[in-house]
């Protein structure tokens, strides 16, 4: 098959997890007698830099023209005292809502090797795997008004939703439970929110169409409790953006890492977008130690999502697992024994693997 991909490297450690990523794509690409051409677009910091617009009107054009797109990271402390219009993050919103980007799926799924890399006790986390199905263009990320009043004196964000968005999203999870283990919980925060009540209702209102599915309510504060005492009793959870953003960072840490967590963003009809759930690590960036495989994992999530090549898809993950089996892993990942690797040699590592 050709497939037409926008690249969108990004900022930090963005460049270095992409050309790694690239390796992978390349080595299914030549396996699986593919064709994939790839065009690099700017999106944050860079595009600011070089456009002075964190998303240039190119890229989403591009992007809206490709057949998937994947992206590294954005932002980093150059930018963190830019005006709210020209941050590196705003980019990244752009694109999501360009692209009418609302499901956002991020699979954590604990690997056997990487136990001790968890600071959560082994019999904890063994047997962690969950999806997050995050609602990513509504929300307090895109309320209107967010704006300071009053003199400087009083800000406010507005958290706001339609039925239709909050229904879409929903639907979206109770169908990525059906495919999975057929149980579904909805967190929210509905002893507080309007916005949570609403969503309870939806929630309610569409499981009889779902019969085969298991619900329940969790509110936000005890699912961040129970994520980490009791993760192997999720399945699929769905939240509304901001609950899902902070959910997905706190359950990385049954993987070992961040650097661990993939994802992808699935608009209605259209163009996917696979981007790790990360951000730029500043901290790390240019020193070729950042752990590619979240990135890895999100092209694989891209080959099964947007081309429908499962077998291409399932062999990058059986890839990543039987490396991660031979003891290789990279700094983040806090093991006792084994291989240290870095960002090129894992990449290549991988690709051998294949
Ligand atoms: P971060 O996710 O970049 O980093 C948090 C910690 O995890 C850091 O210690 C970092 O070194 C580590 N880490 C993250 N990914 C790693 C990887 N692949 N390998 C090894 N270690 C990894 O979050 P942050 O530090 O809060 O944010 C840094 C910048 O990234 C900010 O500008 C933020 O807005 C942006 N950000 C972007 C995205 C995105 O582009 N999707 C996501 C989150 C944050
Ligand atoms: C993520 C990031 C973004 C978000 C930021 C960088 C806007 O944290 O992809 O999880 O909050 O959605
Ligand atoms: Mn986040």
């Amino acid at each position: 098959m050709d497939k037409n991909i926008l690249v969108l490297p990004g900022d930090g450690i963005g460049p270095e997890i992409m050309e790694a990523g690239l390796l992978v794509l390349d080595k299914i690409a030549s396996t699986f007698n593919h064709q994939f051409t790839i065009d690099k677009g700017l999106i944050g910091g860079h595009a600011i830099d070089e456009e002075n617009d964190p998303l240039p009107n190119e890229t989403l054009l591009k992007a809206k023209n490709s057949d998937a797109v994947l992206l590294g990271a954005v932002g980093g402390p150059k930018w963190d005292n830019n005006p709210s219009h020209l941050r590196p993050e705003r980019g990244l919103l752009a694109i999501r809502k360009g692209l009418d980007l609302y499901a956002n799926l991020r699979p954590v799924k604990g690997f056997k090797q990487l136990l001790d890399a968890s600071p959560l006790k082994p019999d904890v986390v063994g047997g962690s795997d969950l999806l997050i199905v995050r609602e990513l263009t509504g929300g307090l990320y895109f309320g209107r008004p967010s704006e300071r009043r009053d003199n400087d004196q009083t800000v406010v964000d507005t958290l706001s939703y339609t039925r239709k968005e909050m229904k879409r999203i929903i639907v979206k999870g109770f169908e990525s439970a059906q495919l999975r283990n057929k149980k579904l919980t909805s967190v929210d925060k509905a002893n507080v929110l309007e916005s949570s009540k609403m969503w309870r209702e939806i929630v309610e209102a569409e499981k009889v169409n779902f019969p085969d599915v298991t619900v329940e309510h969790v509110l936000v504060d005890a699912c961040a409790m129970k994520l980490i005492t009791a993760p192997t009793s999720f399945d699929v959870i769905v939240t509304e953006n901001m609950f899902g953003d902070i959910l997905s960072d706190e359950a990385s840490v049954l993987t070992g890492s961040l650097g661990m967590l993939p994802s992808a963003s699935l608009a209605e009809n259209g163009v996917g977008l696979y981007e790790p759930a990360h951000g730029s690590a500043p901290d790390i960036a240019n020193q070729n130690i950042a752990n590619p495989m979240a990135m890895i994992l999100s092209i694989a999530m891209m080959l099964r999502y947007s081309f429908a090549m499962n077998d291409e898809a399932h062999a990058i993950e059986t890839a990543v697992e039987k490396v991660i089996d031979q003891g290789y892993h990279t700094g983040d990942l806090k093991v006792k024994h084994g291989t240290k690797l870095s960002t090129s040699d894992m990449a290549e590592m991988i690709v051998q693997a294949i």
